[in-house]
């Protein structure tokens, strides 16, 4: 990719406030850049916002009753929610990965194969280059080649978690969106996760929210700390970790706030 297409950023958040009725604000007039093919976390308490604020960036929230946002989010310099934009072109571009992983009853080789299927693939050589491919960038490759045309209820939550990631992989996002993805995950699947995250970086752009501190300042490069409903930082991570500006990042980040 050239330089200058890959120095801009992906996404551009700026001046964002949402609503869900006509009640306060829930995020308040946040800017922030994502980088192309970095991890971006996105950190803070429960109840902040981080997951509305994801929702916004892949126009999951068209689906919420009175749902109503002021600012732009341009994503390759184009508004998100410009009345040409095509939301469901949106979401295959912009994909989203969930806490609890929910596989489709079908064969583990189905659920991935429907992420390149809803993108047109069609020819089945051509589907299964993309299965394989998609279930080794997961790091599952290994795990379920000879159960393919089983169903995923037999595999592990962790694996089943991977099982979701290749499906949205499949469908070639740009951008990856992880909301909480080791909420359910227990501690020998965690680390996989995490390192998937990192490894992913080189082709993907990834967003992750998280509010486990510590796991956001191993997988990412850049973090922004929300709390209530404002984004309080937002830098590279080190310096989110080590050398914060605000007073609440400080007390957030060593434990002593939310
Ligand atoms: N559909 C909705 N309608 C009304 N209010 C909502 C809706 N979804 C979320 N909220 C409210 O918005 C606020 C932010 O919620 P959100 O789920 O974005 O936080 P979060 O930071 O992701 O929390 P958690 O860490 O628990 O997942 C909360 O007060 C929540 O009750
Ligand atoms: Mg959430």
């Amino acid at each position: 990719m050239d330089k200058n297409v890959l120095d801009a950023p992906i996404l551009s958040i700026r001046n964002l406030s949402v609503w869900y009725g006509n009640s306060e604000p829930i995020l308040r007039d946040l800017s922030f850049e994502v980088k192309r093919r970095r991890v971006t976390a996105l950190i803070g308490p429960s109840n902040c916002g981080k997951s509305t604020l994801v929702r916004c960036l892949n126009r999951l929230n068209d689906f919420t009753p009175n749902f109503r946002l002021t600012g732009e989010i341009l994503f390759n310099g184009q508004n998100l929610y410009a009345s040409e934009v095509d939301a469901t072109e949106v979401r295959k571009q912009i994909g989203m990965v969930f806490g609890k992983p929910v596989p489709f009853h079908k064969s583990i080789y189905q659920n991935v194969a429907y992420g390149a299927q809803i993108s047109g693939v069609k020819p089945s050589a051509q589907l299964d280059v993309i299965v394989e491919k998609s279930l080794r960038s997961a790091n599952l490759w290994d795990e379920v080649e000879p159960i393919l045309n089983e169903t995923p209820e037999r595999l592990s939550i962790g694996q089943q978690q991977r099982l979701c990631i290749a499906r949205a992989l499949a469908i070639a996002p740009e951008v990856l969106i992880f909301d909480e993805p080791c909420g359910e995950l227990d501690p020998v699947e965690t680390p996989k996760v995490e390192a998937l995250v990192r490894n992913l970086k080189q082709d993907y752009t990834l967003i992750f929210v998280t509010n486990k501190r510590r796991q956001a300042a191993r997988v990412s490069d850049f973090a922004g700390f929300l709390y209530c409903g404002e984004l309080v930082e937002f830098g590279a991570t080190e310096k989110i970790f080590t050398n914060p500006q605000d007073v609440r990042t400080e007390q957030y980040v060593t434990g002593r706030l939310g």
